[in-house]
């Protein structure tokens, strides 16, 4: 695969056939993600975690990853104790821990930081989320997940429950949908929408969009309910993060008139908008979605930094 060396930074930066690619490869890595298998093609190399954002999935996957790929991280996982504290640049802080890792994988609060840091960066940078911009390694996992669910990406309904304005995971699924043919239901508070410049984007590709406020018939008909929390952490103002807070919620009641095969997903934390009775249904597929975290991110890995790549 052509990924060897290269930055990931928006899930734009990936054509349909690498997507298609990388998602095969993603499956031959489980028994090694599960550990009955063992290989270690990132044995020489050091992976540098920088992580100046709240996380538990994304960082404990990818440290996860790399060690099941027998290799060995370096972490900042908590930005108060570093030397950015002092008044250090990110564009430093990124440059002189290229210096130290084989690849720098970075969250950080502001959209455009993960394109900043491959700017400053010797080494391949895995964009891990940046403000409300992309997560394009989440949207791989979600993928994984509904090609696991469904045999196949093509022609999905899917609705995008939540904080679609806000909600990075939401930009970036919404664009790899878009080249698999998804007919994407938006749902959505009216002023959690998505942002104007990304439904442009999409509908400059042909994007089969839908607004659906109403749940229960968004739900209707679905092979997949995508729910997102509403990013608290991105609101100037507490006053608007009240009006929309607890505005929708996924209960078993609601699944009852769901198709059978209905997979609930969500990218997690969830705050509220999953009711835990879910998780006894059949629909519920976000454990299974975190746990393809960690084959989807150990096949990235090894093909940006592995020998031969996958
Ligand atoms: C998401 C994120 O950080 O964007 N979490 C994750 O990476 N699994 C979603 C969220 O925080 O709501």
């Amino acid at each position: 695969m052509a990924l060897h060396g290269r930055d990931i930074i928006s899930i734009r930066d990936l054509s349909r056939e690498e997507i298609e690619e990388f998602l095969a490869a993603s499956r031959k890595m489980i028994p090694y993600a599960e550990g009955t298998k063992v290989a270690h093609p990132l044995a020489d190399k050091i992976v540098a975690m920088a992580f100046f954002e709240p996380s538990t999935r994304t960082r404990l996957s990818f440290e996860a990853a790399v060690q099941r790929l027998g290799g060995t991280c370096i972490t900042i996982a908590d930005a108060s104790v570093t030397s950015m504290r002092k008044g250090e640049s990110l564009h430093d802080t990124i440059r002189m821990l290229s210096s130290y890792a084989d690849a720098i994988v970075i969250r950080h609060p502001n959209e455009g930081s993960a394109r900043l840091a491959a700017r400053a960066s010797e080494r391949p940078v895995i964009n891990a989320g940046d403000g409300a911009g992309q997560h394009p390694t989440q949207t791989l996992l979600d993928l994984a997940t509904m090609q696991e669910a469904f045999e196949t990406l093509s022609g999905l309904k899917v609705v995008l429950l939540g904080d679609l304005k806000y909600g990075r995971t939401v930009h970036s699924l919404a664009h790899a949908l878009t080249l698999f043919g998804s007919e994407l239901i938006l749902c959505a508070p009216p002023t959690l929408g998505l942002p104007e410049a990304t439904r442009t984007r999409l509908e400059q590709m042909g994007a089969r969009l839908v607004e659906e406020p109403n749940l229960e018939r968004a739900v209707h008909d679905a092979d997949v309910l995508y729910v997102t929390r509403i990013q608290k952490e991105r609101f100037g103002d507490e006053a608007e993060y009240r009006k929309v807070a607890g505005s929708y919620r996924v209960d078993a009641a609601l699944l009852r008139a769901a198709k059978p095969r209905l997979a609930v997903m969500h990218p997690l934390p969830r705050a509220g908008e999953i009711a835990p009775e879910v998780d006894e249904t059949p629909h519920a597929t976000y454990f299974r979605q975190a746990f393809l975290a960690v084959p989807v991110r150990m096949a990235l890995l090894d093909a940006i930094l592995g020998k031969k790549g996958a």
